[in-house]
């Protein structure tokens, strides 16, 4: 059976998709700007809408953190984003509402007091091809190698992700 998250997809309405970290700053604008790439890579950049938010407010209106965004240009991804904050708003505008971490997951469900939009908040690794523990870490505090790691992970399951949504586009 399919994921109630899946629907049709064509120019007329796109497919929206948020990726949630705490700041705002490191995991989601990563997810944000591989996702980006990858649909523009293939053509489809039409056919989806992408942001991403925090939920923590220290941040708002920052770039991306200056190793994520390092990180990522090395592996030839540009991260456009400016911080802001996840709000109720976003729980009826998106269609899929990735969370990095548990904790996201935790903060983003308690916006949604009437469970009305809980088939659309996912963790992001459940995408992950890979075995791991569920989460994406929060690199914030440590080296580049944790900032290389998370690249990494985000970018195999944005890869997958993609591969789940393709076959809804209808051209
Ligand atoms: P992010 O990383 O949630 O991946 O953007 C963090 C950014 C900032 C902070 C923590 C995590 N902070 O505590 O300011």
């Amino acid at each position: 059976m399919s994921e109630p998250y899946l629907r049709p997809i064509d120019l007329k309405t796109p497919y929206k998709l948020v990726f949630v970290c705490l700041g705002n700053i490191c995991r989601s604008p990563t997810a944000e700007g591989i996702f980006l790439h990858k649909v523009k890579e293939e053509g489809l950049e039409n056919y989806f809408y992408i942001d991403s938010a925090g939920t923590a407010a220290y941040h708002v209106g920052e770039s991306a953190n200056s190793k994520s965004q390092a990180t990522a240009n090395k592996h030839g991804i540009h991260l456009p984003s400016k911080a802001r904050k996840f709000e109720y708003a976003d729980l009826e505008e998106f269609d899929l509402i990735l969370a990095m971490d548990s904790e996201n997951f935790s903060n983003i469900n308690a916006l949604d007091r009437k469970s009305r939009f809980e088939n659309k908040i996912k963790m992001m690794r459940d995408f992950d091809p890979e075995p791991g523990n569920g989460e994406v870490p929060d690199p914030y505090y440590g080296g580049m190698q944790g900032f290389e790691n998370v690249f990494r992970v985000l970018e195999r399951s944005s890869e997958a992700l993609l591969e789940e949504l393709k076959p809804y586009i209808k051209s």
